[in-house]
């Protein structure tokens, strides 16, 4: 046992309206309901964190956030800032997934102010990391992985970035219903936490949570948890059915 409970988060990016969010965490209340092993973190749009909020209650179930600006109040038309999310009930916010970086044009030294500002708020922060499929297919995985650990991490302290979630999820994996493999997922995960350690110190590093994610779904992810660096999964598209999310979250039973 190494002491960190796994945490399985659901990312529903841009997906469910507020009566299906609601529908959604009722079955999922029912399976999920808290035990201590595992932690689960369910991330809706915006627009549906009140209802999940309501629907969670007294479940042992966390809410997470999907984005948030790095101010905390001003003139950023369509931004949501750390205190207004926390404000929501979240504990949890994702930061800098590779959507973010690829569709909207997120830098790392966003990223980085993000992740800033989540812990300023009492958030959590889930710092998303990963390569491109040209990044892997030239060799420069490793090269990514630290730039974006090391970067993304640079505005925090030690204490900080030993209560964080890292989110490994490499891009060729997302949606494409093509995973890594358990051993690459490991592989990563341990380099991760190697970097950490290198940075801040080997018992900050112990305390990292690191998450696979990446077409993880009930069939294949107890395999992704049976890692010994891999915490927890981050699941996207099947993180959008309650049965199947309910399955992930059981396989952190075992
Ligand atoms: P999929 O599980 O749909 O591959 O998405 C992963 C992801 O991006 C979670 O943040």
């Amino acid at each position: 046992m190494n002491g960190r409970r796994p945490l399985l988060a659901a990312n529903w990016k841009m997906n469910k309206t507020r009566a299906q969010a609601r529908n959604f965490v009722e079955i999922v209340r029912q399976v999920v309901s808290p035990f201590p092993q595992a932690e689960t973190c369910i991330c809706p749009p915006f627009t549906a964190l009140g209802a999940v909020n309501e629907g969670i209650r007294g479940s042992g179930i966390a809410l997470g956030a999907q984005d948030l600006y790095w101010e905390k109040e001003g003139a950023y038309t369509g931004e949501i800032s750390g205190p207004m999310l926390a404000e929501c009930g979240c504990e949890y916010v994702l930061v800098g997934h590779s959507e973010r970086r690829q569709l909207f044009g997120e830098t790392i030294a966003d990223t980085a102010r993000k992740t800033r500002a989540a812990w300023d708020a009492g958030l959590v922060p889930i710092l998303c990391v990963g390569e491109s499929f040209e990044q892997r297919r030239s060799g420069e995985t490793e090269r990514v992985i630290e730039t974006h650990v090391l970067e993304g991490t640079a505005k925090l302290s030690a204490g900080e970035v030993g209560k964080l979630v890292i989110a490994y999820e490499p891009i060729w994996a997302i949606g494409t219903g093509l995973p890594a493999t358990s051993e690459e997922a490991q592989r990563i995960s341990a380099l991760i936490r190697g970097l950490a350690g290198g940075r801040f110190g080997d018992p900050v590093a112990a305390g990292l949570r690191i998450l696979y994610g990446g077409s993880v779904k009930a069939a294949n992810a107890a395999e992704f948890l049976g890692q010994a660096d891999v915490d927890g999964a981050l699941v996207g598209g099947a993180s959008l059915d309650p049965t199947e999310f309910s399955k992930i979250v059981a396989a952190a039973k075992v």
